[in-house]
């Protein structure tokens, strides 16, 4: 092996180890736009099954099955993601397969025509392999394009668009806490103890809100057993980030959309951004904090006419300000 080594001409050879490299690499390229109830990803989140027990494939199946036909994520939300557009495993083995064919020509091509496009050929493939690489190894541990199946197909493009419900009608905390909350399914009873029927899934996936809270709807009491349930979290910092709501939406005046995309034209909640520690930061340093409450009473007393703080001006960019 040694021997063999030493005799190979040295860039053949790198090239060649650079490849088998990559193998060991291939299990993030399955990440591309998980659309489905398990991840592909890092971060695997067991979705919750009918009947108590977790498995991936059941929910997989459950859901083609019985709301394929409205339970899809909009076109202009998929393949969100790294790479090409989230779309990186097919141009990936192409361009393996077409440098593997490449270094043949080169190594045993029988003329010098053959050789100089087996060169560009593998050139070319071994770009596009390192770009598919470069994005895939930043988005490590990260779920832009994320979009699990949810329990009950809750439909934010129905709701606040169609319906021009307020996002604060639901996630009621967001102003005063870190966390932005989940609604409660008492909250839909407001509306769908009447409304009972959907345009897109009929009475099918409002029927699911009723077994839920143990609901009947032909009596009108919650007069049958209920049992909790489980939304599967989208958006998901690692533990080692502090995140707060309250400070961006009420403090800062910053939009949701700015962080989470359009959630209004979503039919099913898709991580929209990248939300890597460059995605915070560039924020901060360009941002300007608003001192007309209270909080700033004292430290716009310290400012000099016209001085327009930044973020950054007040710790957005320390290290303890977000990991601790
Ligand atoms: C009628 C209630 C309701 C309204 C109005 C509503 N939401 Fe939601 N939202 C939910 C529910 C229920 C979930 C959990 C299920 C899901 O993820 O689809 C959710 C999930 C989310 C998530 C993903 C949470 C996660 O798991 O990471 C985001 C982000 C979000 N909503 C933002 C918004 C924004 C922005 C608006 C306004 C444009 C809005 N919501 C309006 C009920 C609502
Ligand atoms: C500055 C960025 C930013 C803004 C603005 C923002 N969010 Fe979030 N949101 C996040 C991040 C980051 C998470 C993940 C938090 C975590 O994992 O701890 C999140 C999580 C959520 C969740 C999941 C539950 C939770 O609280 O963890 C919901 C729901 C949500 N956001 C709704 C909203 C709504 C509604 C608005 C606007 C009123 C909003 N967000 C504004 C960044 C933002
Ligand atoms: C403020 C009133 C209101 C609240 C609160 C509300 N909904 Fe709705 N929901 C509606 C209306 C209105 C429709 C549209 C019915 C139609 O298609 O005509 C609807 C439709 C639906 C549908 C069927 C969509 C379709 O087109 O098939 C589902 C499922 C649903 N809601 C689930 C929920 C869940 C889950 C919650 C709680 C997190 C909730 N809703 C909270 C008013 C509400
Ligand atoms: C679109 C702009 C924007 C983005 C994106 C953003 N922030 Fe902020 N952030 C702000 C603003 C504005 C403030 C100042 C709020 C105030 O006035 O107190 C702030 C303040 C903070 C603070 C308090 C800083 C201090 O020392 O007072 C923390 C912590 C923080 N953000 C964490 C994050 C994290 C983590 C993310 C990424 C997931 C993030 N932010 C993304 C706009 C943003
Ligand atoms: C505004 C908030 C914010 C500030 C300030 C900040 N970080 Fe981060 N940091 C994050 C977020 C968000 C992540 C998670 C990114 C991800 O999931 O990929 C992160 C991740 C990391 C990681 C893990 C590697 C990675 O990319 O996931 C390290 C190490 C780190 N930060 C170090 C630092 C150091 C050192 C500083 C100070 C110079 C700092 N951070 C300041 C928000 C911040």
């Amino acid at each position: 092996m040694k021997d063999a080594l030493l005799r190979t001409s040295g860039w053949k050879h790198f090239l060649l180890l650079l490849m088998v490299s990559m193998l060991f690499h291939l299990p993030s390229y399955g990440y591309t736009n998980m659309d489905n109830a398990g991840m592909s990803g890092i971060v695997r989140i067991a979705p919750p099954a009918e009947g108590g027990k977790s498995s991936t494939k059941q929910v997989k199946k459950a859901a083609a099955k019985d709301r394929s036909s409205y339970d899809q994520i909009n076109p202009e939300f998929r393949n969100i993601g790294p790479g090409f557009g989230g779309m990186n495993a097919v141009p990936f083995w192409i361009s393996v397969v077409v440098f593997l064919l490449a270094m043949g020509g080169i190594i045993k091509g029988k003329n010098k025509v053959v050789k100089n496009i087996s060169k560009l050929a593998a050139l070319i493939a071994f770009g596009v392999i390192s770009y598919i690489t470069y994005w895939e190894a930043r988005a490590l541990g990260r779920q832009q394009g994320y979009a699990p199946v949810q329990p009950i197909w809750f439909s934010h493009k129905v709701h606040v668009t169609q319906n021009k419900i307020d996002c604060e009608y639901c996630h009621v905390d967001v102003r005063e806490s870190r966390h932005a909350g989940i609604p409660s399914l008492n909250v839909c009873m407001n509306c769908h103890s009447t409304v009972n029927k959907g345009k897109n899934s009929g009475t099918q996936e409002i029927a699911k809100i009723y077994d839920y809270l143990g609901y009947n709807p032909k009596t009108r009491q919650y007069d049958k057993p209920g049992k909790p349930i489980q939304w599967i979290k989208v958006h998901n910092l690692p533990d080692h980030v502090y995140f707060n709501h309250a400070q961006h939406v009420q403090a800062g005046n910053v939009d949701c959309e700015e962080c989470h995309g359009p959630v209004e034209k979503m039919d099913r909640v898709v991580e929209y951004k990248e939300l890597s520690m460059k995605f915070c930061l560039d924020c901060h340093r360009e941002r300007n904090i608003i001192t007309d409450n209270q909080y700033y009473a004292l430290y716009k007393f310290h400012l000099n006419p016209g001085e327009k703080p930044k973020v950054k001006d007040i710790g957005g960019q320390d290290c303890s300000s977000c990991h601790y």
